[in-house]
């Protein structure tokens, strides 16, 4: 029989701060309405000064685990998927191990942009296909607005920050069922983070020009998620022998209404099927499709023998796909 992978628990966390879209009228030249109508974004939740990334996927490490019913010093392996570690290096998953007690667990980080939970579950589920590692812990873990211009109303607006978590074990049947993992580096300068890298180490200048914050093509960005979102969930869907009518819940990354919408009406999929949790936490990059996951799965939307499509795309620019049948409960 070949062995599967299946998520046996899933946690969240996101920090208890909120800034509202009001507040934002407050800080740059927006509104509610503007920011409502382009994102479908209401609020986001915001990290102290204070909090490490690590902090937030501690939280929901935690959780996911308890979840699961498993203990952190069983884990062999910590996944991190970010784009704002704690520091450079050591990774941030390896701070994890240390808080969660999982000594002796591999651990390393993965920078996939916002795609980086989806390509987590992927390198997961290979590892426990083979038969390498039969507990694995996946976190998608953001402090976004630590890396943001908080001057610019392009990008302010949109991101917020947040951890979610998934516990991988191996199954004999459902789980993951196929994957899908792609790039197109032609477009890494839509969307980037010039400064605190070997091309522009940090420097007075770097600081003086703005080169820590998050720059993006919006327009560009939008039209190939728009593209790739679709076809990339077909394109999983293909694999696993299934049809977009087979899927039961489509769990997308959290950017933008419009694009998760188009997305979607590609796949013909009902309003009802379609999870967004976009208007409470904006886009929280990596965290945004385990958060909306646990959510759905919490609230007793999601149940086993469902069939889920998880897609998104990021900085890169990268997308990533998988389709499962839910069975928490049936290894
Ligand atoms: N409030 C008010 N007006 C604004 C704001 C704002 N916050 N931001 C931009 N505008 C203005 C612009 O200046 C522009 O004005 P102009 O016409 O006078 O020049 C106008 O609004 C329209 O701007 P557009 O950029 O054309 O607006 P668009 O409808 O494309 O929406 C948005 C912009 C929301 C950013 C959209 O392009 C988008 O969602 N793109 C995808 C972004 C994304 O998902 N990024 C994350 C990727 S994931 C990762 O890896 C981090």
């Amino acid at each position: 029989m070949t062995r599967k992978a299946t998520i046996t628990g899933v946690g969240k966390y996101v920090p208890p701060k909120v800034l509202s879209n009001y507040d934002l009228e407050e800080m740059v030249d927006t509104s509610n309405e503007w920011i409502v109508q382009r994102t479908g974004i209401e609020r986001r939740h915001i990290a102290a000064e204070d909090t490490p990334c690590s902090e937030l996927a501690l939280k929901a490490g935690k959780r996911a685990l308890e979840n699961a019913g498993l203990e952190a010093s069983k884990l062999d392996l910590i996944l991190v998927a970010t784009v704002t570690p704690d520091m450079p290096f050591p990774a941030t998953a390896c701070l994890l191990q240390q808080e969660l007690g999982a000594g002796g667990a591999a651990a390393f980080d993965l920078e996939a942009g916002c795609s980086g939970f989806v390509y987590g579950l992927s390198v997961a589920e290979q590892f426990i296909v083979s038969g390498t590692y039969d507990n694995i812990l996946v976190v998608g873990a953001e402090t976004l607005s630590k890396i943001v211009d908080w001057e610019d109303r392009s990008t302010c607006v949109l991101f917020g920050d947040g951890a979610g978590a998934a516990v991988l074990q191996p199954a004999e049947s459902g789980g993951v069922l196929a994957t899908e993992l792609g790039s197109d580096g032609s477009g890494a300068d839509s969307l980037y983070l010039p400064a605190g890298g070997s091309l522009n180490p940090s420097s007075h200048s770097t600081l003086e020009n703005g080169m820590h914050y998050i720059k993006m093509e919006g327009n560009q960005v939008f039209r190939f998620a728009v593209k790739i979102m679709g076809e990339a969930s077909l394109r999983v869907l293909e694999k696993a022998n299934l049809k977009p009518e087979d899927v039961d819940f489509f769990v997308p990354h959290q950017a933008n209404t419009r694009i998760i919408k188009a997305a979607a009406k590609r796949l013909k999929l009902k309003d009802e099927d379609v999870i967004i949790n976009l208007p409470e936490y904006g886009n929280t990059s990596s965290a945004s499709v385990p958060i909306a996951l646990q959510e759905a799965v919490e609230s007793g939307k999601i149940n086993d023998g469902d069939i889920l499509v998880l897609v998104a795309f990021g900085a890169g620019l990268t997308w990533a796909a998988a389709v499962m049948e839910w069975n928490k409960g049936g290894r």
